[in-house]
């Protein structure tokens, strides 16, 4: 697979006026020979799928309840995301496992619950500090990327994954390219076990991704994209990632 994914995350952030501006920006400058996407807060998925609309950047959320409906106050069902024409939604990001306690066991059928209303889950994993200076990172990823095939075991072929090590997320302190393509390429074999085809499923780096680190992160074997959070929130620094993006894939 040649293309790669760049997926803005904005987390909490945004107001209509400054959404628009951010937009309008991005999508006068983005190159071609890369596939985007922006998860945007929930009350924005209106406003952001009308300006996309027709685009070549696609409609994303940042979270989906793993119920289809009914008393589940404050959640989001698939159905209602698929309503607005959200075609990706990240689940299991590492903000909501610790903050919402979200469990493997959950992640796993929100991503079944996304997929079955025909959007494209984007599932993280990555591994805390802690878990990775007691060496642990390859046991928790293992939970991790176990619990979606229980929940998932047919339709595998069609999820994202994305590795984000918690400790590079929003500190400023990206992985090192062998770190990063060490874990990618454990992720791409624990695929490779599971589904048909594992060079099909798109696994992607995300934490701290920047201009200058983005070419050499996209350049690894089994880089087929990112997902990034601060960066995303201006144009400048998510175009040229965009364009750090479609450039490893035509020299690949
Ligand atoms: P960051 O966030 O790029 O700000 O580190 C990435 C993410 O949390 O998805």
């Amino acid at each position: 697979m040649k293309r790669k994914l760049v997926v803005a995350n904005w987390k909490m952030n945004g107001d209509r006026a400054r959404n628009r501006v951010l937009l309008d920006y991005i999508l006068g400058g983005m190159p071609s020979g890369v596939d985007c996407a922006v998860c945007v807060p929930f009350p924005y998925l209106p406003q952001v799928g009308e300006i996309l609309e027709g685009r070549a950047i696609a409609l994303g959320a940042q979270d989906v309840s793993e119920f289809s409906g009914g008393a589940y106050t404050g959640d989001v069902s698939a159905a209602m995301l698929a309503d607005w024409r959200v075609r990706f939604v990240v689940v299991g990001h590492s903000e909501r496992r610790a903050l919402h306690l979200e469990s493997d066991d959950v992640v796993g059928r929100k991503a079944a619950a996304a997929l079955g209303s025909g959007l494209t889950p984007i599932v993280c994993v990555g591994e805390t500090l802690a878990e990775r200076e007691s060496g642990a990172a390859e046991q928790v990823l293992l939970r991790q990327l176990d619990a979606l095939a229980a929940v998932l075991p047919s339709e595998l072929q069609r999820v994202v994954v994305a590795y984000e090590p918690v400790w590079a997320i929003g500190t400023g302190r990206a992985a090192t390219a062998e770190q990063v393509q060490e874990v990618l390429y454990f992720v791409r074999r624990w695929l490779a076990r599971h589904v048909e085809d594992a060079n099909q499923v798109r696994i992607l780096y995300g934490g701290s991704v920047k201009p200058d680190t983005a070419r050499q992160l996209f350049g690894l074997p089994d880089a087929n994209g990112g997902l990034i959070g601060g960066a995303s929130l201006e144009a400048q620094p998510f175009l040229e990632i965009c364009r750090a993006a479609a450039s490893s894939a035509r020299s690949s």
